[in-house]
């Protein structure tokens, strides 16, 4: 395989981590792999709620850190969560510095939304519910004015490369990946930042590309994976057939909207005191279960918002009027969706992997923020500390070189081969059947047989292979968590076990062996 040395920082992915760590290590040389035109393809950029941070007076950091520890059901680590909290205003200041045209109040300050489990209006937003978009235009801009920052787009990294047990490299090709041999392209630091998991599911809120590739490689090239079983699934994905299912944002429910079934019942309050602003998990199972009960679960705006929705949330009212629902006459339809991977590559308070040479950081990172349910609006922020924090530290202990990096120039050869669709379907569909919002042993026994026997048979794509080893991963975490916990619903284990919650270390090795003692226990049971 030919294989380009950079100095360049190498940084795997192009959403809100990935362009802010860019930008905080300029006048430094880094080379950004791209899959798709800067801003496309991105979650951040579908974000619609914004970004968590106590900006009014009255309210504080430490109570932003108390509720995120409070909603992540024993598993947020309480450091962490004073750590990000307490940087966030510093960060929406900074946004707000690079272009960021948040919403402001007449006096100058900015608007806040309120959504569930916060004690606190606290979320900034823009323009309603177009956060992710308007910070990544903003973030773009100033990344295509930074001449340090080069970006590979129409390429997708598949595989590190590790030497004596570092990272040296990443391995790309064209993100079409039918039409090009791979080539790797070494340099001095890898950053990943290349988002989660949710289209690992058939029905999820993430852009079509995020399907575990990032988790996955690093999974496999040795990198130790925490909290891999908790998923968040969030409970307003529009229920109209679009793949990916378009997003009703939590901050609807913080203006009032209700949750009704088709009986016309508000089914929520008789379930948690908060109601409709329960946290997440609690809404999405209650959604879920009336799914499954034919009940037909909608997001009534209709009293909260009237009209008033098109003006105050433009991207919402567009997804309805494409659906042939008008949201001030009708009630829309949901179920929950994979939304955010909780768990990810773990890493430490310097955004390092346990690889040494590799750094990450948004939602492919597991930090010990989010534990088992993370707060809303809480994950673009996690983003942004950990982007400045690896850009920090990589700045501290790689050497910089003495002459600036020249370009990284690639001329791929003809060759490559895709993940096969109909085996991607599958594994989609299983992983929502089996490993979604309830689980139980016999689902994901089934979900992990399934996903062993399509890795073997497409053992030729590595964006496949990285696939099945983040849906191992998930699936084996969910199998050996015998409690319920957060997002972690298991039907076999309601409860959580006693005591503080523990969070969970895989390799995909560990994962494999999990993996195998659950196929042969059921095919003992079964002779
Ligand atoms: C939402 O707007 O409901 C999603 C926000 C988030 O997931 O943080």
């Amino acid at each position: 395989m030919e294989r380009i040395s950079t100095d360049r920082i190498v940084i795997v992915g192009a959403g809100m981590g990935a362009l802010y760590a860019a930008l905080k290590l300029a006048p430094r040389p880094v080379v950004m792999i791209s899959p798709e035109p800067l801003g496309d393809g991105a979650s951040s950029a579908w974000a619609q709620g914004g970004v968590a941070a106590a900006m009014d007076v009255a309210d504080s950091p430490a109570s932003h850190a108390e509720d995120t520890v409070s909603a992540g059901a024993g598993t947020v680590d309480p450091g962490v969560a004073a750590l990000v909290t307490q940087e966030a205003r510093d960060h929406i200041l900074d946004l707000t510095r690079l272009g960021t045209p948040f919403d402001r109040t007449e006096d100058g300050g900015y608007v806040l939304s309120r959504e569930a489990a916060h004690s606190f209006a606290r979320v900034v937003r823009v323009k309603g519910d177009q956060a992710g978009a308007e910070i990544m235009a903003a973030l773009i801009d100033q990344v295509r004015r930074t001449p340090s920052i080069q970006v590979l787009e129409g390429t997708l990294a598949t595989e590190l490369e590790v030497t004596d047990g570092r990272v040296t490299g990443v391995t790309i090709c064209e993100s079409d990946e039918s039409r090009s041999a791979p080539v790797t392209l070494a340099g001095p630091a890898v950053l990943l930042a290349g988002g989660g998991s949710g289209g690992l599911y058939a029905l999820t809120t993430n852009p079509p590309r995020i399907r575990g590739q990032v988790i996955g490689m690093a999974a496999r090239a040795g990198a130790v994976i925490a909290d891999a079983e908790f998923v968040q699934f969030h409970p307003t994905a529009m229920d109209v057939g679009e793949d990916p299912a378009p997003l009703a944002t939590e901050a609807l429910r913080g203006e009032g909207a209700i949750l009704i079934n088709r009986h016309g019942e508000r089914f929520m309050q008789a379930l948690h005191p908060d109601a409709e602003l329960a946290p997440r998990d609690v809404v999405a199972r209650a959604i879920f279960a009336e799914v499954q009960a034919g009940n037909r679960p909608m997001l009534d705006t209709r009293d909260a918002l009237g009209a008033a929705i098109k003006a105050q949330f433009p991207s919402v009212a567009d997804y309805c009027a494409r659906n042939g629902i008008d949201p001030a006459v009708d009630p829309i339809p949901v179920a929950p969706a994979a939304h955010y991977h909780m768990g990810g590559i773990a890493t430490d308070t310097r955004g390092r992997a346990s690889l040494p040479g590799l750094w990450v950081c948004g939602e492919a990172s597991s930090t010990g923020l989010h534990g088992a349910n993370r707060l809303a609006s809480n994950g673009l922020l996690e983003a942004l500390v950990y982007a400045r924090i690896c850009a920090e530290n990589i700045a501290a202990v790689i050497p910089q070189v003495a002459k600036a990096a020249a370009p990284v120039e690639i001329t791929f050869a003809p060759g490559g081969t895709p993940p096969a669709p109909l085996a991607v379907d599958e594994l989609r569909q299983v992983m929502t059947r089996d490993v979604g919002v309830v689980r139980d042993a016999a689902g994901l026994t089934r979900a992990l047989t399934t996903i062993a026997r399509l890795e073997q048979a497409h053992g030729d794509s590595p964006s496949f292979q990285n696939m099945c080893a983040t849906a191992t991963l998930i699936a084996a975490g969910a199998f050996a968590r015998k409690e319920s916990r957060g997002a972690h619903e298991r039907a076999d284990y309601p409860a959580p076990l006693p005591g503080p919650g523990q969070r969970s270390n895989l390799t995909l090795t560990k994962a494999r062996v999990i993996r195998a003692a659950a196929i042969s226990t059921t095919t003992q049971e079964l002779t």
